[in-house]
Formats: structure tokens, C-alpha cells, sequence
């Protein structure tokens, strides 16, 4: 079974069903992010990620770790810069979109091109613009890290986030 009946909780050792590591590490709540670049054609490219992780201050460094099957794999390990769109409340439709294959994910989703070149995505709560500093090998991901040249974000709007596998909302007030 998958995941574990409520109130039972669940165990995953090594020989275990991987889906049983999957809701392990669904308990951790993140935001989500749409990561973005150009391709060798400066075709936009870009897919939902939430293993978005701030790694170092001096030097501003963060990380994404994109699956080695994704389509977009092969352009954001080439790409020499790439966007880190932070997704607000009103953008569970854009999540869903970069997370979904044969949708026009950029042609329905507000974007301009960055001041580096990747897009941004319009009313994002969050947008980290890097240089590609350095790809390691993580297993079946890429660890891809970056160098942030510029970050902008909003002071109001409410983060999109994800916990056991469907997307919340903050509820403090
Ligand atoms: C909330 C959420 C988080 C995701 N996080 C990641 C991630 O961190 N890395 C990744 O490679 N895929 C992640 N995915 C899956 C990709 O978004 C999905 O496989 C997408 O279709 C890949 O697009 P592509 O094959 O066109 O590159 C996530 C999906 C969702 C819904």
C-alpha cells in the first residue's frame, strides 16, 4: 500500500515500495516553483518543481533537483541561466500546467522574458534570476545549482504550497 491508513503511520526501509518513500517524503510541506529557461532555439522551456532549496548566502547559491526523464532535463542542464518562479495562491492553474505533459504551458500563463533572458512569470510571489554555477549528479535527478544574479518578490501575496501530494493554502488568519 502505498500510503499509510490514517493514524497508522507509515515506514519505509531499503527493498520497501518506492510510493511508501514518496508519501515519507510528502510530509515534508514545501512552496512550489515553476523553473524556467531558453533552449538552444531561446524557445521558453519550463516544468513544476517543489525540491526548490536555498543552499548558500555568501555566494547566493539555490538549488532545484530536475528528474533525468523530464523533457525539460536536457535544456535546463545546458541552459547557462534559468528562473526561479516562487507560485502564489492564484497560480495552482500554472502549477498544474508545467506539471502536465501536451499543455501550452506558456501560451496560457502570463511571462516575460527575464533580464537575463529566461521567463518570468507575471504575478509570481517570488522570481530568483541565476546563472547556472554548477549540475550534479543526484541519482535520478539533476542537482542543479544556481547563482542568484537578481531576486524580486512581493510583500503581500500568499504562497502556493504542497503537502502530501495536494496543493494548500496558509490558514493563520
Ligand atoms: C507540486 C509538484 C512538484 C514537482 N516537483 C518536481 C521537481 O522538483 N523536479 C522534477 O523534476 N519534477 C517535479 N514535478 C514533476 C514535473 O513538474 C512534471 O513531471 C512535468 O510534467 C515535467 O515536465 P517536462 O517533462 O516537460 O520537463 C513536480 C510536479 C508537481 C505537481
Amino acid at each position: 500500500m502505498a500510503e499509510p491508513a490514517a493514524h497508522h503511520p507509515g515506514e519505509y526501509r531499503t527493498g520497501s515500495d518506492p510510493r511508501t518513500l514518496r508519501a515519507a517524503l510528502g510530509c515534508f510541506a514545501t512552496g512550489v516553483t515553476i523553473v524556467t529557461c531558453l533552449d538552444q532555439n531561446d524557445e521558453p522551456v519550463g516544468l513544476t518543481a517543489n525540491s526548490f532549496t536555498s543552499v548558500s548566502l555568501d555566494p547566493p547559491l539555490l538549488l532545484v533537483c530536475v528528474d533525468k526523464r523530464a523533457a525539460s532535463a536536457r535544456a535546463l542542464t545546458a541552459a547557462g541561466h534559468f528562473a526561479v518562479n516562487v507560485l502564489q495562491t492564484g497560480q495552482q492553474p500554472a502549477s498544474s500546467r508545467f506539471a502536465t505533459k501536451d499543455q501550452d504551458r506558456f501560451g496560457s500563463t502570463p511571462w516575460s522574458p527575464g533580464e537575463f533572458g529566461p521567463p518570468v512569470l507575471r504575478e509570481s510571489l517570488g522570481v530568483f534570476e541565476c546563472a547556472t554555477h554548477a549540475v550534479h549528479n543526484g541519482g535520478d535527478h539533476h542537482i542543479v545549482i544556481g547563482q542568484v544574479l537578481r531576486a524580486s518578490f512581493d510583500p503581500v501575496l500568499d504562497p502556493l504550497l504542497y503537502f502530501r501530494g495536494r496543493y494548500r493554502r496558509l490558514h493563520f488568519d
